[in-house]
């Protein structure tokens, strides 16, 4: 029987059981991370190793470079995750690993590891979809929270609202045009000389501040739910530029308050509407930026004015960890099929491939 018909029929198995334990990989940016998470909800354990210090030399992430630590951090984060949890491989029914979108080499460490771990003991390996963890963040810190929900997903390389039908099924409503919310965070941080990672020093310096700059006078998009981050972030560019063209003084604090208030609400105004249009009264947010303080409190806010229910990750998965896609790795192993040992790394899935359900990622 090939490796793929055995995995099948294993999975079959592996259904019936009540106890399932998941070892997750992600290794797709900055961050190699290992965990082992019981039936989707419960994390065993969550190792995470960030690179920051290592790219912050650079001013952002060298791909090079992220995957040469990932090759040196990931045997031992699997060796402090079985040990943190207190179990050994033979515990462990299947090999969850981030297949994209990401860094293509950072990619490549993770999934040839899992697929090496997948053929030599012998269980499934499960592909996942990195956004999708982000989303299925909210369900380790959340054992209520079940699909349908409206999800807001914020992070370093898309920015979409879409309706979570189900935990593999999903319905695209509105996405960027073009530049992603954390991307647009990154890069207006770049121009002010912020230090990588530059969206959380954004957030700091916003704190308390007032903002009064208006950067964009029209939102183009206003009656469907896309929106554009790139006239936004240009604008903001240019303004700087001006300035430093006249020698004037550069006021950092308003410049981040006041391209944080009109990035988050263009974002928030469209995810609330979405509820109510498709008559939702849960919104869940996901992904990098929703770690952001003014993101977090304005809908918080807002949330609790329309009798909608908030649901945000805890801040330690907000960042990218193994735990979430954990759990994605243990509802795809539910009801879709396991990969196969030829599956290559996705470093640009976009969004609607996943939306579109084409294949399990
Ligand atoms: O979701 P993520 O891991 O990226 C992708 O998976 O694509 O998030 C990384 C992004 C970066 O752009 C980072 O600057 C941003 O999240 N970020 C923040 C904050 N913390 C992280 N942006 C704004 N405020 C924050 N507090
Ligand atoms: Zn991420």
């Amino acid at each position: 029987m090939s490796y793929i018909e055995r995995m099948k029929e294993k999975t079959q198995k592996i259904r019936q059981q009540p106890v399932v334990r998941i070892l997750a990989i992600e290794s797709s940016c900055d961050e190699t991370s290992v965990a082992i998470v019981e039936n989707g909800r419960e994390v065993l354990s969550n190792i995470i190793s960030s690179q920051i210090d290592i790219h912050r030399h650079f001013g952002g992430v060298v791909p090079e470079v992220a995957s040469r630590n990932h090759i040196l951090n990931i045997i031992p984060l699997i060796d402090q995750a079985l040990d943190s949890a207190h179990l050994t491989l033979k515990d462990i029914d299947a090999i969850g690993v981030t297949q994209g979108a990401g860094l293509v080499g950072a990619l490549l460490v993770g999934l040839t590891t899992a697929k090496t771990f997948s053929f030599a003991l012998d269980i499934p390996l499960i592909n996942v979809n990195h956004i999708k963890g982000h989303i299925a963040a909210n369900y380790l810190a959340f054992p209520e929270l079940t699909p349908p929900f409206i999800c807001l997903i914020t992070s370093g390389g898309h920015t979409a609202i879409v309706n979570v039908d189900d935990y593999n099924h999903f319905t695209l409503i509105g996405s960027t045009q073009d530049d992603a919310i954390g991307e647009a965070y990154d890069k207006v941080a770049r121009v002010l000389g912020l230090e990588y990672p530059g969206g959380v020093k954004v957030d700091k310096l916003a704190q308390n501040v007032e903002p009064k700059i208006k950067f964009v006078r029209h939102d183009s998009l206003s009656n469907s739910y896309d929106v554009s981050y790139s006239g936004l972030k240009t604008a903001v560019i240019n303004y700087v530029h001006k300035l430093e063209q006249n020698g004037e003084k550069i006021d950092v604090p308003q410049i981040c308050a006041s391209f944080q208030h009109e990035a988050v609400d263009m974002l928030t105004t469209k995810a609330l509407r979405a509820c109510k249009e498709f008559g939702q009264n849960k919104l869940v947010l996901a992904g990098g930026v929703a770690a952001n303080s003014y993101l977090r409190g304005s809908l918080t806010e807002k949330c609790k004015d329309l009798g909608i229910e908030l649901y945000f990750p805890p801040m330690e998965y907000c960042t990218d960890n193994a735990a979430m896609i954990g759990s994605v790795a243990y509802y795809q192993l539910l009801s879709l099929d396991p990969a196969d040992l030829n599956i290559s790394a996705l470093p640009s899935i976009s969004l609607d491939e996943v939306i579109d359900n084409k294949n399990s990622i």
